[in-house]
C-alpha cells in the first residue's frame, strides 16, 4: 500500500518573512480542494545546497526561490530548463520523482502574461519597447520581450555600463540609451517598462521626464507596493495604458503551482485580493 503523502512547497530566500507567495499559493489550495501547504522557508546560503537536497525527502514537491538565491540555485539544480539558463537566474524548482531538481525561471513568463491579461491585444513587435533597469528582473523581461518578437528594445540603466553589458549578451535587438536621455525615446514607443526599485515605498521616487509618453502606450510597473506607483499615474494621465506590477507575481506562480500540485490555477480578482488581504 503506498502512504498517503501531503504535497508541500515553499519559498526559500532571505529574508522571506515580507514574501506574499505564501498567501498566493495558499489561496490556490483553498480554492481548488488540494490538501497541501506552502511555507516561508527561511535559508541562508552557506545551507543553500544542504536544505535542497533534504527538502525532497520530508514531502516537498518544489519551491520557489528569491533573494538572494535566485543565482545561486542554478550551480545545485541538476536540470534547468532554457529560459532559466537565458535570464541566468531561477525563481521555481521541481523535485522530480526520481530525485533530480530542476530549475526554471517564470518571471517573464509572469511579466508576459500579465500584460496579456489585461491589455489582450498587447504586442511589443508593433514598436519599440523601453526598459528601465539592467538588473536581475530587467534580465526577465528583456528575454520574455526577445521571445514574444520585439524588434527593439530602448534600455536605460543608472549605471550604462550594465546596460552595455545586457546588448552585449543579448544583441542588436537592444539599443542602449543613456539615464538622463530616456525621456526622449518615449515618444515612439509602444510599451515601457520599469524594472529599477526606484518609486517602492522606502526608495528613491522614479523621475525621469514622462512628458514624451503617448496615449496608448503599456506602461508597466514591476514594483507592485504601492500599487499605483508616480509612474502609473503620471503615463495614465498621458492617456497610456497601464498595468501594475502585482499581476507578474500572481502570473509567475502559475506554472510551479501547476508542476507541484497538478492544477492549472487562475489568476482573476479573488487571486488579487487574497494576496492584497
Ligand atoms: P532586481 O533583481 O530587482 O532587478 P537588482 O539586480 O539589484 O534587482 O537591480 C536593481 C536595478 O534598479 C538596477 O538596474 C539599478 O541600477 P544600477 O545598475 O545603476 O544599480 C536600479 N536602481 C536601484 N536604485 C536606483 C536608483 N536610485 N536610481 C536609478 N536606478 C536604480
Amino acid at each position: 500500500m503506498t502512504e498517503h503523502r501531503i504535497p508541500l512547497a515553499g519559498v526559500i530566500g532571505n529574508p522571506v518573512a515580507h514574501s506574499r507567495s505564501p498567501r498566493l499559493h495558499r489561496h490556490w489550495l483553498r480554492t481548488y480542494g488540494i490538501e497541501g501547504d506552502y511555507l516561508p522557508l527561511h535559508v541562508t546560503e552557506d545551507h543553500l545546497a544542504q536544505v535542497l537536497r533534504a527538502l525532497p525527502h520530508m514531502g516537498f514537491v518544489g519551491v520557489n526561490v528569491t533573494i538572494p538565491h535566485k543565482v545561486a540555485v542554478l550551480q545545485i539544480a541538476d536540470h534547468i530548463s532554457d529560459r532559466a539558463t537565458l535570464i541566468g537566474a531561477a525563481n521555481t524548482l521541481i523535485f522530480r520523482k526520481d530525485g533530480k531538481i530542476h530549475a526554471d525561471n517564470t518571471d517573464g513568463y509572469g511579466f508576459i502574461s500579465n500584460l496579456r491579461q489585461h491589455v489582450p491585444d498587447w504586442s511589443p513587435q508593433s514598436a519599440p519597447s523601453v526598459v528601465f533597469g539592467a538588473g536581475g528582473a530587467a534580465r526577465a523581461v528583456i528575454v520574455s520581450l526577445i521571445d514574444a518578437g520585439a524588434p527593439l528594445i530602448h534600455l536605460a540603466n543608472r549605471t550604462r555600463p550594465k546596460a552595455e553589458a545586457l546588448r552585449d549578451e543579448f544583441g542588436a535587438r537592444i539599443q542602449v540609451v543613456d539615464w538622463v536621455q530616456a525621456g526622449n525615446v518615449l515618444e515612439a514607443a509602444g510599451t515601457v517598462i520599469n524594472t529599477t526599485s526606484l518609486g517602492m515605498v522606502g526608495q528613491s521616487e522614479f523621475r525621469v521626464p514622462l512628458d514624451g509618453l503617448r496615449p496608448g502606450t503599456v506602461v508597466t510597473d514591476l514594483v507592485y507596493t504601492p500599487l499605483r506607483t508616480r509612474l502609473l499615474d503620471e503615463a495614465e494621465a498621458a492617456g497610456c495604458i497601464t498595468v501594475d506590477g502585482l499581476g507578474m507575481l500572481l502570473h509567475q506562480g502559475v506554472p510551479g503551482f501547476e508542476r507541484w500540485f497538478g492544477v492549472r490555477p487562475e489568476v482573476n480578482d479573488a487571486t488579487r485580493a487574497a494576496v492584497l488581504a
